[in-house]
């Protein structure tokens, strides 16, 4: 089904987001056939530039490997480079070139304005986005994360948004919400009867939630050294992935019913106490055979940095289905392996009919790499009617469906260019989510070393261990059955 003619309009097209995700997310929507003619691409840069200048810096191959040469000529059809200076420009000389190119398109009003550029530059754009505001046809603006770096400043910046656009126009991105995986958390809970019962502290006896990358800060020092793991990574997408698997069942149709019940998680989140949290820096280590500087040695970073590039928390959900079941959330750069994951920990039954060495079951949400979802359960032993095992049923996406599964930023346009705000945080959510993380910095110690390549400071296990639990970092499964092989 193709999506409705709209003009694609980018602020900060010259940055990486473009040419990595926001560029190749627009290759899969030309390639399904998803865009209709009417579909320009407004690039808008401060440098002055030619087209042919500008589609040269994206390095379409690099970006796009093994792109059809003819998909890629259709989407370059479709770009057009705008130079022009938000400091200085004049929101009329804007809104001249962007009428005339809508004319040159011969376009319908509907406008999709994406700032590929830090909220804090959403001050610079605002006039601009307000010219944009046509009675003809719908305006849709996304931003990107960000969204504020505390409580206050979010509350401000969406103050100042709200100047000049409605709620119904902002479309807030977390990447992790776009991603397949993640949305399927709802699925897996609300269209599979078999857990739904089990869904809560009567059958769970803890959760856990991590992200983990192998990568440094890169070439963001100046951007990480002022906010860390905390704000960068725990304010929202750990936060959303915990919202989505300890929310409710949403009751009322259409997006706000799911957006209501993530706000309800975290504004249940019972306040965290100081031995609640463990923050870390890397030191030099070695990653996949790199040897790595500690984070205080990477370029940009001041000698004395005292920000955290890893956080474990142990968070509590206060409601009646999760009261006293932990939470356990980590994050951290430069670990030994990249991988997100969920893991749903259920409590241990014995039963004398069979083995004693019966383990808990689990349910794991693999986000990336090797999407799927598995689960553990116990078997007996062949020939040994006293002995159990557990045993993996594992289901692996790409085998099922292919590899063609949308990237996250795929998802994410589909959804704004569809008008759907669902996989987007709303401002209470956001706020709320600030609350909850501005006391988490407030009363931390200060962050623990860890060598790079590690799974991350030895504190952080005993914040687990406290509790009688250990973080599973290998999947406890001796054998694995795929669904694949069921036929
Ligand atoms: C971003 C963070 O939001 O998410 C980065 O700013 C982090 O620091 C990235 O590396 C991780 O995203 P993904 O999709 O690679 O897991």
């Amino acid at each position: 089904m193709t999506l409705e003619s709209q003009m694609i309009i980018i602020f900060g097209a010259t940055g990486d987001l473009t040419r990595r995700k926001l560029l190749p997310a627009l290759y899969h929507l030309e390639r399904k056939q998803r865009l209709t003619a009417c579909t320009p691409v407004i690039c808008i840069g401060r440098k002055a530039l030619s087209k042919q200048q500008f589609v040269e810096k994206l390095e379409i191959e690099r970006f796009i490997p093994d792109g059809d040469t003819q998909v890629i000529q259709n989407l370059l059809n479709r770009i057009e480079y705008l130079q022009f200076d938000l400091e200085e420009g004049a929101p009329e000389d804007f809104k001249k070139s962007i009428d005339a190119l809508q004319r040159q398109h011969s376009c319908t009003a509907n406008k999709l304005i994406y700032l590929a550029l830090p909220t804090t530059a959403f001050k610079q754009t605002a006039s601009l986005i307000g010219t944009l505001e046509s009675d003809a046809g719908w305006r849709r603006v996304v931003f990107e994360k960000p969204f504020g770096e505390d409580l206050e400043s979010a509350k401000s910046l969406d103050a100042n948004i709200r100047t000049v656009l409605h709620e119904e126009e902002i479309y807030r991105v977390d990447h992790y919400l776009g991603k397949e995986l993640v949305q399927n958390i709802l699925t897996l809970r609300f269209a599979n009867e078999i857990f739904t019962g089990s869904w809560g502290k009567q059958a769970i006896d803890h959760v856990q939630i991590t992200v983990a990358e192998t990568l440094g800060v890169e070439k963001r020092a100046g951007y990480y050294d002022r906010s860390g793991a905390v704000r960068d990574m725990i304010q929202n997408h750990l936060l959303q992935l915990l919202s989505f698997v300890a929310m409710e069942p949403p009751t009322e149709e259409g997006t706000d019913g799911l957006r209501d019940e993530a706000a309800a998680v975290v504004n249940t989140l019972r306040e965290l106490q100081t031995s609640d949290i463990v923050l870390g820096q890397y030191g030099s280590g070695l990653v996949q055979s790199e040897t790595v500087p500690g984070y205080t040695d990477e370029e940009g970073v001041d000698d004395n940095s005292t920000t955290e590039t890893y956080a474990a928390i142990r968070a509590f959900v206060d409601t009646d289905r999760w009261r006293d079941v932990p939470f356990y959330l980590r994050t951290g750069k430069r670990l030994k392996h990249r991988h997100a994951d969920i893991k749903i920990v259920f409590r241990q039954r014995q039963h004398h009919i069979v083995g004693k060495d019966s383990k808990p079951n689990m349910i794991i949400i693999r986000i990336q790499p090797n999407e799927g979802m598995a689960l553990a359960f116990n078997v007996q032993k062949p020939g040994e009617d006293d002995e159990t095992t557990s045993v993996m049923m594992d289901f692996c996406h790409h085998c099922h469906f292919g590899p063609n599964t949308p990237e996250a930023y795929e998802s994410i346009l589909r959804n704004v260019m569809e008008g759907d705000h669902s996989m987007f945080p709303r401002r209470d959510w956001i706020e709320a989510s600030w609350k909850y993380v501005d006391r988490l910095r407030a009363i931390a110690d200060l962050p623990v070393r860890y060598s790079a390549g590690s799974d991350g400071p030895v504190e952080a296990d005993d914040l687990i261990k406290r509790d009688g639990r250990v973080w599973l970092n290998e999947e406890p499964a001796n054998e694995k059955i795929t669904l694949a092989s069921f036929g």
